[in-house]
C-alpha cells in the first residue's frame, strides 16, 4: 500500500479476531417474552389502549406513585455481564393503559425518566473509564449503516440498535466495539425502558459533550430491531484506505444522505480516540501520547489530547508534523479535495464554526434510519444551554504539551 506520508501507518488490515473471542455467545439465552398487560390501580383493562414496544426484554413495571405516566419498562434483564446476549432475540412488549386517567398514557420506545437517569450513569462511566472515544464510535457505527435508497425499516439500516447483535459486531469495521457494548450493557440492564438504539446515541452524544465538545440537539425514542436477521449486510461503513479516498467518502456518506460539509465536520470526531493495529489494522501499536492510557494503553491518536473534543484534529492533519499522530488516507483527503478543503480550513481556523456544524451533523447522523416512537421523538434536555464543566479528562492524556 503506497502512502505518500509517513504518518499513515499502513499495517495491513488484520482479521480482527482477538476482540471477538470475547463475545459471549449466549445463543441459548433467548428470553421468554413476558407479554404484560396491566391495569393501572385497578382501572378496567377493557378501556385500555395498547401499543407494541419492541424492547429487548419484555416485562412491565408500574409505579403507582406516578399514575400520570404509564411506564413501559422492561425489567428482569440478567445482571450478569456474561449475558451480553448479543444474539438474543427481543420480544415485542405489550403495554396497555387505561384511558380513564387524567394524563394521557405514555407509551414510547424509551421512557424519558429512564433516559435521564441513564445519561447520569453514562457520565459516571466516562469519569471512571475515559471511554469517550469508543462510545462515539459505537453510536456512529450503529447509525452509519443507513441507506437512504431503501425505504423499509429496518432494511434501510441506521440507528436501530442492530449493532448489539454478534453478527454485526463481527463485521470487520466494528472490530473492538464489543468492548463498548460491554461497558454500557450494565446501564442497559438497569434501564431496560431505554432502547439500545437510544442508549448508543445517548452514550455518544454525552461523550462528546463531556469531552468538552458542543451540546448536541438530540432526540430519543428510537425503536430497536428485534433479531439478528435484521442487521444490515457487511460493507456499509467507510474504509480508511480505499483507492480514491474522497470518492469513497462521497459514495458512502451520500448514500446516508449527508453532504460534503457534514463529511468534514463529522470526521472531526477523530479529535477523540485512537486507532489500534490489532483492531482496524491502522495506527501504531503505541505512541508517546498513548502509552500510558488512560483506559487500555496503546494505539495511535489523531491528536495529542485525544480525550479532548476540540478542533485540533483539523490543525494536526493539516500540518502532519508529528510522527506520533495519525493521518488516515480518508483524513488526508479532507485537505486534498477542493470541496472538502474549504470546510477543513475553516474548522482548523475557527473552533466555534466547527462546533456549530459538528453538533448539527452529529444530531442528523444519530437520527439516520431511525424509527421514532413517538414519531416526533423525545427531548430530555430542559432546553437550557448547558455550561460545560471545566474539562478534566484531557489531563490524563500522556505526552501532552
Ligand atoms: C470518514 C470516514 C471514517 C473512517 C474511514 C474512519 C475510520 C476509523 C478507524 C480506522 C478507526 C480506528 C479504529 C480502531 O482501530 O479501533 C476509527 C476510530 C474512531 N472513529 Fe472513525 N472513521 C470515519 C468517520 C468517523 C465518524 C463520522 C465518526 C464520528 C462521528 C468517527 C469516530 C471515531 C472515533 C471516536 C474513533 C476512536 C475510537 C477509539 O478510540 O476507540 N469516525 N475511525
Amino acid at each position: 500500500m503506497a502512502h505518500h506520508h509517513g504518518l499513515l501507518s499502513p499495517s495491513l488490515p488484520t482479521t480482527p479476531t482477538a476482540s471477538h473471542s470475547q463475545i459471549h455467545t449466549s445463543l441459548s439465552s433467548s428470553s421468554t417474552p413476558a407479554m404484560a398487560s396491566v391495569a393501572l390501580g385497578g382501572a378496567a383493562a377493557a378501556t385500555s389502549t395498547r401499543c407494541l414496544l419492541p424492547s429487548a426484554r419484555a416485562s412491565l413495571s408500574l409505579s403507582r406513585s406516578s399514575p400520570s405516566s404509564l411506564k413501559c419498562l422492561g425489567l428482569g434483564s440478567s445482571p450478569l455481564i456474561s449475558h451480553l446476549f448479543l444474539s438474543r432475540k427481543a420480544s415485542p412488549m405489550a403495554c396497555s393503559s387505561s384511558r380513564g386517567f387524567a394524563a394521557a398514557p405514555k407509551c414510547a420506545a424509551s421512557d424519558p425518566e429512564q433516559l435521564k437517569l441513564a445519561k447520569e450513569d453514562i457520565k459516571e462511566l466516562l469519569k471512571t473509564k475515559f471511554c469517550h472515544p469508543i462510545l462515539v464510535r459505537l453510536g456512529w457505527h450503529d447509525s452509519g449503516t443507513y441507506n437512504k435508497n431503501i425505504e423499509e425499516w429496518p432494511q434501510r439500516g441506521g440507528a436501530n440498535g442492530s449493532l448489539r447483535f454478534e453478527i454485526e459486531l463481527k463485521h470487520a469495521a466494528n472490530a473492538g466495539l464489543v468492548n463498548a457494548l460491554k461497558l454500557i450493557q450494565p446501564i442497559k440492564d438497569k434501564y431496560s425502558g431505554v432502547t439500545y438504539a437510544d442508549l448508543f446515541q445517548l452514550a455518544s452524544a454525552s461523550a462528546v459533550e463531556d469531552a468538552g465538545g458542543p451540546k448536541i440537539p438530540m432526540k430519543y425514542g428510537r425503536v430497536d430491531v428485534s433479531a439478528p436477521e435484521q442487521c444490515p449486510e457487511e460493507g456499509r461503513l467507510p474504509d480508511a484506505g480505499p483507492p480514491s479516498p474522497a470518492d469513497h467518502l462521497r459514495e458512502v456518506f451520500y448514500r446516508m444522505g449527508l453532504n460534503d460539509k457534514e463529511i468534514v465536520a463529522l470526521s472531526g470526531a477523530h479529535t477523540l480516540g485512537r486507532s489500534r493495529p490489532e483492531r482496524s489494522g491502522w495506527g501504531k501499536p503505541e505512541t508517546k501520547y498513548t502509552k500510558e492510557g488512560p483506559g487500555a494503553p496503546g494505539g495511535q491518536s489523531w491528536t495529542a489530547q485525544w480525550l479532548k473534543f476540540d478542533n485540533s484534529y483539523f490543525k494536526d492533519i493539516k500540518e502532519k508534523r508529528d510522527e506520533d499522530l495519525l493521518v488516515l488516507p480518508t483524513d488526508a483527503a479532507l485537505f486534498e479535495d477542493p470541496s472538502f478543503k474549504v470546510f477543513a480550513e475553516k474548522y482548523a481556523e475557527d473552533q466555534e464554526a466547527f462546533f456549530k456544524d459538528y453538533a448539527e451533523a452529529h444530531a442528523k447522523l444519530s437520527n439516520l434510519g431511525a424509527r421514532f416512537d413517538p414519531p416526533e421523538g423525545i427531548v430530555i434536555d430542559d432546553g437550557a444551554q448547558s455550561v460545560p464543566e471545566k474539562f478534566v479528562a484531557a489531563k490524563y492524556s500522556s505526552g501532552k504539551d
